[in-house]
C-alpha cells in the first residue's frame, strides 16, 4: 500500500519554534534558577562530564546535582537506567525536580526516558552536545534505550520543556562524530530539501568545517515534520528513510561487538534504501547514482557491514515499523520528497545490499 503525503514546508507552530533556542545562556539561567523546581539534577556521560559541564557551571549559580553515566551507546540500556533511578532516589530527587541533559543522543534518550518516567515523570531541558543530537536526537520528544541489542525498543514520547542549542560545544567532538551527525544533515536533504543537497554536491564538499551551519535549517526540516505528526502516526516515518537497514545494520555490529556509529550505519541504510527506491520506480537511476556518490565521497565504502545479508534482513523483520511481519520502508520519490509505509519484496532489500556490497 502506498500512503504518501508531500512534505509540507508550511508556517510552523509557534510553540514548537520556542522551544528550540540558539546561543542563549541567561534563558538557561532563567530556567535553572526557577524556583518552581525543588531540585536541579544534570545528566551527562563521562566526556560531557569533563568537556562540557564547566561551560554550564561557568554559567549557573544555583546548586545543582550531578549524575554521570558511561558513554556509548552500550550504556544506553536499563541497567544503566537502574543505576540513574537509584542515583535520582539517593539524591532526593522529587516530582519537583528539574533535569537538565548535557550530552548527546545517548544521554539525550536514556536520561530523558529516565525523567519521562522517575516518579511518573519530572520535567527536563536538553543542551545537545553532538551533531548528530543538535540537528536530530534532541527534537521530536522520543526517549528510549536498547534492549538486548535491539535499538530504542523501549522509550516514550515526551518533548523537553525546552531545547538550548550551543555551537560552542561542537569543538570538542571529535572528527569522527562530526560526520557521524552530518547523516542526518543528508537525510533531511533528501526527504525534504532537495536544493541543499545539490547545492553540497556542486562544491569540493566538506562537512567538518563549521558544522554549525547545517544545524538550523536541519533542525527546522525535523521540526516541520514531527510538529505535523508528533506521534508518528504517518508523516513522521520519513524521517526513517536510511534507518530500517541502518538500524540492522547498527544492530548487527552491536552484536558482533563491532561499533558502527548510528551515522555511519545510516549513511549505508540511505543508499541501500536509495537502491530500493530506485528499483520500486520511485527514483531514477541518476538521482540514485548521485546520492550513492555524495554518501561515499563522505563516509566511504565499509561492503563488510552488509557481509551477512541473511542476519540483516532477520533484524529488519524485528522493526518496529513493520505490520504482520511486513518490513515496511520510507523512501524517496525523488530527491527532497519521501514517502513512507512501503513493502518492499524481500529479494529487492537483499539486492540493495548486493547492490552495496559491489565494488565500484
Ligand atoms: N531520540 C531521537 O529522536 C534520536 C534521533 C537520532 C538518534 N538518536 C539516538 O542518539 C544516539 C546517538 O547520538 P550521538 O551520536 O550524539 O551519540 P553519543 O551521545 O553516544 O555521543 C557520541 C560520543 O561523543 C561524546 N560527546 C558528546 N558530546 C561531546 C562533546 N561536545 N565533545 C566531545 N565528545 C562528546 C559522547 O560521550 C560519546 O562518546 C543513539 O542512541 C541514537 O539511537 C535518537
Amino acid at each position: 500500500m502506498i500512503l504518501t503525503q508531500p512534505v509540507v514546508k508550511a508556517a510552523k507552530n509557534q510553540t514548537e519554534q520556542q522551544k528550540i533556542i540558539f546561543e542563549d545562556w541567561e534563558s538557561v539561567r532563567d530556567i535553572v534558577n526557577d524556583p518552581k523546581y525543588s531540585q536541579v539534577v544534570v545528566f551527562v556521560d563521562s566526556n560531557t562530564e569533563k568537556l562540557c559541564l564547566f561551560t554550564f557551571f561557568e554559567h549557573i549559580d544555583r546548586q545543582v546535582r550531578v549524575i554521570s553515566v558511561p558513554a556509548g551507546e552500550e550504556h544506553k540500556t536499563l541497567d544503566t537506567c537502574a543505576y540513574v533511578y537509584e542515583q535520582m532516589i539517593r539524591k532526593n530527587i522529587d516530582r519537583e525536580s528539574l533535569g537538565v541533559l548535557i550530552g548527546g543522543g545517548m544521554v539525550g534518550d536514556l536520561a530523558g526516558y529516565c525523567c519521562a518516567t522517575y516518579m511518573r515523570g519530572i520535567p527536563f531541558v536538553s543542551l545537545p552536545t553532538t551533531l548528530l543530537s543538535q540537528v536530530d536526537a534532541c527534537v521530536g520528544g522520543k526517549l528510549g534505550v536498547d534492549v538486548k541489542g535491539l535499538k530504542n525498543v523501549v522509550g516514550v514520547f515526551q518533548e523537553p520543556e525546552k531545547v538550548f542549542v550551543f555551537q560552542s560545544f561542537l569543538k570538542t567532538l571529535p572528527q569522527v562524530q562530526v560526520r557521524n551527525g552530518f547523516a542526518e544533515v543528508i537525510k533531511h536533504w533528501l526527504i525534504a530539501d532537495q536544493k541543499s543537497f545539490y547545492e553540497a554536491g556542486k562544491e569540493v564538499f566538506s562537512y567538518d568545517k563549521n558544522p554549525e551551519k547545517w544545524v538550523a535549517s536541519s533542525i527546522r526540516t525535523k521540526l516541520d515534520i514531527t510538529t505535523k505528526d508528533p506521534k508518528e502516526t504517518g508523516l513522521r516515518k520519513i524521517l526513517n528513510f536510511g534507518h530500517t537497514i541502518g538500524h540492522a545494520i547498527e544492530t548487527s555490529g552491536l552484536i558482533k561487538g563491532i561499533p558502527i556509529l548510528h551515522g555511519e550505519a545510516i549513511a549505508v541504510g540511505m543508499i541501500c534504501e536509495s537502491y530500493i527506491s530506485y528499483r520500486m520506480n520511485l527514483l531514477t537511476e541518476g538521482e540514485n547514482f548521485a546520492i550513492r556518490q555524495f554518501i561515499i565521497s563522505v563516509f566511504g565504502h565499509n561492503p563488510k557491514w552488509v557481509s551477512e545479508p541473511e542476519q540483516l534482513v532477520d533484524l529488519m523483520h524485528k522493526d518496529k515499523k513493520n505490520r504482520n511481519g511486513k518490513i515496511r520502508f520510507s523512501l524517496l520519490e525523488g530527491i527532497g520528497n519521501a514517502v513512507y509505509n512501503w513493502e518492499v519484496p524481500e529479494e529487492i532489500i537483499y539486492e540493495s545490499l548486493y547492490f552495496y556490497k559491489q565494488k565500484w
